[in-house]
């Protein structure tokens, strides 16, 4: 079975690791690795193929950053050419961005399979792009690979036959097991001097919290009280970095003397500052769900969640860009008291049985 494994920006990596490595020991898959170029700075993806041991890419389409049409077309124009050069079996995608609908379109419409790896998940927010391209991808994929169970019930609900959907865990959380170790390893912690230190492990880069100049005032006002109890580490995305200039809002960050701001960090440096992190502020998807499973508290800057099970779970809390709020949940925690609750089978499966 010829495959293509696509991937395209920086949350795609760690899940397309575990598949890629499982395909290539497996004589019957001839896997190949496609990355769109979605996300193509350094840090953004290179070092990512690095830490995660993944082989070069086979196929880059090198589209880089644009519009939402833009940088869809772009895809799907060059993608195309793929498709009818190596006419592969089956294209798996991973997760919801824009590369993932727009690889799902083009094969849908050239009548290759599509398996969509983290299938179900919905904020019913349409006003992300991200439930936009998951919804898309969802109904045109003829495997769904489902990481929690509201996922089994969005699909049921949207008529998605039963026998397409698959509930089998999480691939990024295989991720994190498998490097855990190595993480271990890496000497970040050491360079900004953090061995001892109780720290809060902050990201950020939604458009609806950083594109927003009001809304992303109101998160550096809750980031100046809490700076005063505990020390704030924040790897930026090149979108935040961006829109804090453009905004005029370098001086206020510069201001904040117990807020290290630091380029985008590795895989394997960010996962170990999040093991011993206190507490995650962010917007990310996939770090509620890596917090969850290693029992750290979260704080979600965001309206809603296409993962409610990291709130049933009771580590995720979402908080949106309410200053008070965010303050008032810090505060609740100021040693970061680990949580009980982590994932149960089969989200994150080997963590399941350590747990629950
Ligand atoms: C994308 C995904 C989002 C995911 C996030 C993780 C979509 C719609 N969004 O958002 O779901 O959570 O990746 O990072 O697919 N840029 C760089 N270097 C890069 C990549 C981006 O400087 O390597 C800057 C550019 O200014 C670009 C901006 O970041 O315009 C946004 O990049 P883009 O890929 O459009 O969306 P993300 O915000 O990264």
């Amino acid at each position: 079975m010829k495959v293509i494994n696509v991937v395209g920006a920086r949350p795609n990596f760690m899940k397309i690791a575990p598949i890629q490595r499982e395909m290539d020991k497996h004589k019957d898959f001839e896997s190949i690795l496609l990355h769109t170029g979605q996300h193509y700075d350094e840090k953004m993806s290179k070092l990512f193929f690095e830490d995660l041991e993944l082989p070069q890419p086979n196929i880059y389409l090198n589209v880089g950053s644009a519009s939402h049409a833009v940088q869809t077309a772009k895809i799907m124009v060059e993608f195309e050419k793929v498709l009818i050069d190596e006419k592969p079996d089956l294209i798996v995608v991973v997760g919801d961005v824009n590369s993932t609908a727009a690889c799902s379109m083009v094969a849908a419409k050239m009548g290759v399979k599509i398996a969509h790896v983290e299938a179900g998940l919905r904020s019913f927010d349409r006003k992300m792009p991200e439930e936009i391209n998951r919804l898309v991808t969802d109904t045109l994929s003829d495997d769904l690979f489902v990481t929690e169970r509201s996922g089994l019930d969005n699909l049921k609900r949207e008529g998605i036959e039963e026998h397409k959907v698959h509930f089998v865990g999480h691939v990024m959380i295989d991720s994190l097991i498998h490097f855990a170790e190595k993480a271990k390893k890496s000497l970040i912690k050491k360079e900004l001097n953090l061995e001892s230190a109780p720290y809060a492990l902050v990201t950020l880069h939604r458009p609806s919290n950083v594109d927003n100049r009001e809304n992303f005032v109101k998160l550096l006002d809750a980031f100046e009280i809490i700076e005063k109890d505990i020390l704030i580490i924040f790897p930026i995305h090149p979108r935040s970095r961006k829109m804090i200039s453009e905004f005029g809002l370098d001086g206020r960050i510069k201001a904040m003397k117990n807020l290290a701001l630091l380029e985008p960090l590795g895989y394997l440096d960010f996962m170990n500052l999040l093991h011993s992190a206190k507490l995650t502020l962010t917007d990310s998807g996939g770090i509620q769900e890596e917090t969850t499973y290693l029992g750290i508290p979260c704080l979600t800057m965001r309206e809603n969640t296409e993962r409610p099970v990291t709130i049933e779970m009771g580590t995720n809390i979402l908080v949106g860009h309410d200053t008070e709020l965010i303050v008032k949940e810090t505060k609740k925690n100021p040693c970061g008291q680990r949580k009980k609750r982590r994932y149960s089978t089969p989200v994150g499966r080997q963590g399941g049985k350590e747990n629950c």
